[in-house]
């Protein structure tokens, strides 16, 4: 990239008479090839306007205080090459930016305080609330494998960065849901050999706003510049806690009732699927949305003989290799597994 005039397009905002005031402003930053957004931020601050807040400290992707929403996504600021988002880049996932422009904003599912700067009370609460430390119990001194340190380094990998959460899509139907980051520092205790309360932590974590509420839309895994994956540790988490019996919510019914009848059918039967994982009166409760549907044609058959798909006994074969060699979540770093539904 020759060095050349940027436009960046600012989301600013401050609170005024208890409530957030917003609006845009546009600023023209020379960049060259090496310039990051957070470059651009700083240039802007020093040389046009003193008043811009936005957070970073160590400016190497290390302490996490620099994320913000940038073209559509939470990234790092100190991370993200202007040239990436000008021209998008493959391999980081980066579309290109449309007419030029550099959008950037305060991450999101966060109240805004100023400009671009977030309140993160809120996200860090969720993680002290899951007890984010090893607690004592019958298996402390168990011997730390390799295939268990790995699992547990991989979320320590975890700067806090809110990025997972400010791009999380079941946080913004449930405020209240405990969100990507803190699940993943939740996974990194169960995965821990060490850890004494395994099973009390995956009941607390099978409750409401846990790992059921997740809608498993990968956005986590693609905002986290980490490489933490949440999503994959919540998919473990659940795994474990179906392994440790703990199916008597509605979460897990859901995933055994999906497994019955891809198992049995080689599709799901949606109507019956909602009985048996709500039950009558849960069911009842969705006579509204069912009728909905059924107006606009989206109601299934759920009669089993129109059921079946061509090719049953492959989907059966699957299901007896998966029964006969299960997937290990506690080796398997980047597995969905069982219990993904
Ligand atoms: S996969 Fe789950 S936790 Fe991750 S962003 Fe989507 S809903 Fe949120
Ligand atoms: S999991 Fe990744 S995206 Fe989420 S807070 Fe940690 S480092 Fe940031
Ligand atoms: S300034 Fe520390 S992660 Fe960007």
């Amino acid at each position: 990239m020759q060095e050349q005039t940027v436009t960046f397009r600012i989301l600013r905002g401050t609170i005024v008479n208890d409530k957030l005031v917003q609006r845009t402003q546009d600023f023209e930053v020379p960049c060259d090839a090496t310039t990051t957004v957070l470059h651009a931020l700083e240039w802007i601050k020093g040389e046009i306007d003193g008043t811009l807040t936005f957070r970073r400290s160590c400016r190497a992707s290390i302490c996490g205080s620099c994320g913000m929403y940038i073209n559509g996504r939470s990234r790092l600021a100190c991370k993200t090459k202007v040239n990436d988002i000008l021209a998008g880049n493959v391999a980081k996932n980066i579309a290109p930016a449309k007419d030029g422009v550099i959008e950037v904003g305060p991450q999101r599912n966060q109240p805004v305080l100023k400009d671009l700067v977030v309140d993160i009370e809120p996200f860090y609460a969720k993680v002290k609330t899951l007890d984010p430390f090893v607690q004592d119990g019958p298996e402390k001194d168990e011997h730390v494998t390799k295939d268990s340190f790995s699992q547990v380094n991989m979320v320590s990998n975890c700067i806090m960065c809110g990025a997972c959460y400010s791009d999380c899509t079941a946080m913004v139907e449930n405020p209240d849901f405990f969100g990507p980051a803190a699940l993943a520092k939740a996974y990194r205790f169960v995965a821990d050999p060490r850890e004494g309360n395994k099973t009390e932590r995956l009941k607390e974590l099978s409750e409401k706003n846990g790992i059921w509420d997740c809608t498993r839309c990968n956005m986590c895994i693609d905002a986290c510049p980490k490489g933490v994956a949440p999503m994959e540790a919540i998919v473990k988490l659940r795994s474990l806690a179906m392994e440790a019996g703990i199916t008597d919510n509605r979460g897990a019914k859901h995933a055994m009732v999906f497994k019955d009848d891809i198992a049995t059918w080689g599709v799901l039967n949606e109507p019956f699927m909602l009985l048996k994982t709500a039950g009558v009166v849960g069911a009842l409760g969705q006579l509204g949305n069912a009728l909905n549907l059924a107006k606009v044609g989206k109601i299934p058959n759920p009669f089993p003989f129109d059921h079946k798909v061509d090719k049953l006994d492959e989907v059966k074969a699957i299901y007896r290799e998966l029964q006969e060699n299960p997937i290990d979540v506690r080796t398997r770093s980047d597995d969905s597994g069982p219990g993904a539904g």
